[in-house]
């Protein structure tokens, strides 16, 4: 049985297990790297598709919430009416010295460098986040459009396309995942601040004067799912936004906040956007962009109660929050490294391992494989099996199915469970039914 745990407590560890066993890779790092830009692996890309899809079932199985998936690219007058083109900035000074460059409200003394500490420092001047582009042949001011720096605006203006489309009545809410852009000034810790990320949001429309009602609601809602998830809580907390903190569309805000190795930090935001948006978008359109409720014949705009999570950001915490080291005591190699994650997340969900490499039980394992398909799986036929083991710990892995001699006999196999090591032996002809019992009763 596993001893004593100890968690994760320095990202350049995980960042090292990433590239490894295939989950991020630095980008374009042929070329010595792209900064702050990160590729997913096959591992990687899996976990990031299992978060997607577990977000995306939470927010769509449910009968007041409908998809989207909007163009990034938008008329440019929608950043305009949505604030950015005006607001959307950070304030940034450059060191006269050695040149960098650092966001005034992060800096730890505002008046020294961080980089050289050097007081020289130009004055503060505010920095659009948004990536501007052309449309078109032509590089002219008249075809700039930007990169969405928030994937909401694409609800937004889809508002009424939506609602009258889906017959749906308020309240009701519009989910999207998509790509968003931010030039920001201080990326950083890997994939947890990027210029390019994806963004899972969803916008829940309702009655003025029901929004803090709807907010509350949502609050709960979003924190549970962390629960659901496999989190665990004692790393999750709220965090209300300070006057000073609020974006320039909010009333009111609640961080979740995840404890990183790096401290706490946002991993995703609720925020009571009231009217804003809307409101906002009507007037430069010239659009009606107005709610008719049938039953008590009044017409409003629609207050806005946003939930929005980033899904890379949250695709590190599920990898801190499942990394642990342990003291296996299973023999050789005694110390391993278990991602454990929730079986929905986990990339893989089972690996085939022929105990020699034995043709019968090397072609037994494949035959196996391929009748057992539908779940993600690996087969691995080199090393000790107990160094198997602990490539399939490290990766996560729930279960491991070993085909040794006896197979060929008695017609069972062994499976062993990554959290608890206990082994089990199965008939092969149940071990469908088996895996897709313990992986949904986790
Ligand atoms: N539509 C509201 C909005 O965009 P935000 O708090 O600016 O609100 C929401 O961003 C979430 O998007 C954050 O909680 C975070 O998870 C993610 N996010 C924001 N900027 C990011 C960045 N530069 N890199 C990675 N994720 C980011």
């Amino acid at each position: 049985m596993a001893s004593q745990h100890k968690t994760l407590d320095d990202l350049a560890t995980l960042v090292s297990l990433c590239k490894r066993r295939g989950f991020v890779f630095q980008s374009s790092e042929v070329y010595g790297g792209l900064n702050s830009c990160w590729d997913y692996g096959p591992l990687g890309v899996e976990l990031k598709n299992n978060v997607k899809r577990v977000w995306w079932d939470a927010m769509t199985l449910r009968d007041d919430v409908v998809g989207l998936d909007a163009s990034i690219l938008m008329a440019p007058q929608v950043w305009k009416a949505s604030g950015h083109v005006d607001g959307f900035s950070d304030p940034l000074v450059e060191c006269k010295k050695c040149k960098s460059r650092h966001r005034v409200d992060k800096m730890k003394d505002p008046k020294k460098c961080d980089t050289c500490g050097s007081s020289e420092l130009s004055e503060p001047r505010n920095f659009n986040l948004m990536f501007k582009t052309f449309m078109g042949p032509v590089e002219e001011s008249a075809a700039v459009v930007y990169l969405r720096p928030e994937t909401a605006q694409g609800i937004y203006v889809n508002f009424e396309n939506v609602q009258i489309s889906m017959r749906k009545k308020i309240p009701f809410g519009i989910a999207q995942i998509g790509k968003a852009f931010r030039n920001e000034i201080t990326p950083g810790n890997f994939t947890f601040r990027t210029r390019e990320f994806e963004q899972m949001e969803m916008q829940y429309f309702v009655k003025p004067g029901s929004d803090d009602e709807f907010m509350n609601m949502w609050k709960e809602v979003r924190f549970s799912f962390y629960s659901k998830v496999g989190f665990k809580m004692e790393n999750l907390r709220f965090h209300q936004h300070g006057k000073g903190e609020l974006a320039h569309y909010a009333k009111d805000a609640y961080d979740i906040e995840y404890k990183f190795p790096f401290g706490w930090n946002e991993l995703e935001g609720i925020h009571n956007r009231t009217d804003f948006d809307l409101k906002n978008h009507q007037q430069l359109s010239g659009k009606k962009l107005e709610y008719f409720d049938e039953a008590t014949k009044e017409k409003f705009i629609p207050f806005v109660v946003e939930t929005s999570a980033g899904c890379d950001r949250m695709t590190l915490a599920v990898m801190c929050d499942a990394y642990r080291e342990e003291l296996a005591g299973e023999g050789e190699d005694d110390k391993r490294v278990v991602l454990g994650f929730h079986p929905d997340l986990a990339p893989i969900k089972v690996a085939f391992l022929p105990l020699s490499k034995k043709p019968d039980l090397m072609d037994l394992s494949h035959k196996l494989r391929s009748d057992l398909r539908h779940f993600k799986s690996q087969y691995d036929e080199s090393a000790s099996i107990g160094k198997r083991y602990r490539r399939q710990d490290e990766i996560g892995t729930p279960f491991c199915v070993t085909i040794d001699f006896e197979t060929l006999n008695d017609k069972k196999v062994t499976v062993r469970h990554r959290d608890t090591m206990v082994q089990e032996r199965v008939s092969m002809d149940q071990l469908n039914l088996y895996i897709t019992e313990k992986l949904k009763n986790f």
